[in-house]
């Protein structure tokens, strides 16, 4: 391998993730073949990141914040956005699935990426402060409070209890995975209505909480939110092609700009 940045070029990509030959295709070094047989989609998320075969109960996590983040209707920004695409260039679907994509961020659907940060950072000045749990949150809180800054992972436009929430939470308990990670995003939901006001912990700061549990870093808090959502935002795709007509969409517009004027002379010149 060439130490010169001249024939970077030349340098094989490193992967430690798949190989292939001629006939034969491994994921972490487990037969493709024998994964379709054996496995579930879930399964080869957690595998591809996290590298080696999750137990039954991390499984169930991973396939339950899958399921959780699948869709959520027309009205959420993403699918706003794939739709639109979709109403407006109807040959490629490749397009409007990306559109959506890329609507994703810290305010939708991306929101477990920078809670995990919380989490992490939190949870390792607890430990070398001698906090509690409890006193960690609620640093967190009251900090977010006295910045204005809103906390990721809390709030919903249309939940006041996130239905996701409840389930997953439930799930990681009685799966006896619920760790730190976990019990720290319930101690901030308290902290955060005791020092800014009553909001409910969203389907991202649920999936924060487990996935720091379940040893993920955090581009996986934003990344498993894609995986799952493009399901839901290629049904309504479909839905969208074949239900309704091309240019439906037509915004509002309200135009509060000068009146019609002439170019005067020295404006030409
Ligand atoms: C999801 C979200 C955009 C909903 O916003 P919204 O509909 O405007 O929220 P609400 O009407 O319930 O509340 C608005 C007020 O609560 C505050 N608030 C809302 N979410 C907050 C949060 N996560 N942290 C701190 N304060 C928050 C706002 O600052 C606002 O206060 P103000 O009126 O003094 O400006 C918002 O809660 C948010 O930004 N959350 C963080 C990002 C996140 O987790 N997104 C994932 C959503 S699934």
């Amino acid at each position: 391998v060439s130490s010169n940045p001249a024939d970077a070029s030349l340098d094989p990509w490193r992967t430690a993730i798949t190989n292939s030959d001629d006939t034969g295709i491994w994921y972490r070094g487990y037969d493709v073949a024998t994964l379709m047989r054996t496995s579930s989609f879930a399964e080869v998320v957690f595998l591809l990141h996290h590298g080696r075969i999750p137990t039954a109960g991390e499984r169930r996590l991973i396939d339950a914040i899958l399921i959780a983040v699948a869709d959520h209707g027309p009205g959420a920004p993403s699918a706003v956005a794939m739709r639109t695409v979709a109403t407006g260039n109807r040959q490629a679907p490749e397009a409007a699935i990306a559109a959506g994509v890329l609507a994703i961020g810290d305010a939708h659907g991306g929101a477990g990426l920078a809670c995990l940060k919380i989490i992490g950072e939190a949870l390792d000045r607890a430990k070398s402060d001698g906090q509690s749990l409890a006193e960690a949150a609620d640093q967190v809180a009251r900090d977010a409070a006295a910045t204005r800054r809103r906390l990721p992972g809390f709030g919903h436009r249309t939940h006041s209890t996130d239905p996701r929430t409840v389930t997953l939470l439930q799930l990681a308990r009685e799966e006896r995975l619920a760790g730190p990670g976990v019990e720290f995003v319930v101690a901030l939901e308290r902290a955060v209505g005791d020092r800014i006001k009553p909001l409910p912990m969203n389907v991202d700061g649920a999936i924060a909480g487990v996935l720091y549990d379940l040893g993920f870093p955090p581009l996986v808090g934003k990344l498993i939110f894609i995986v799952g959502r493009v399901a839901g935002l290629g049904a309504q795709l479909v839905e969208e092609y074949t239900r309704e007509r091309p240019m439906r969409v037509k915004v509002p517009v309200a135009y509060d700009g000068p009146a019609p004027r002439p170019l005067t002379e020295p404006e030409i010149a």
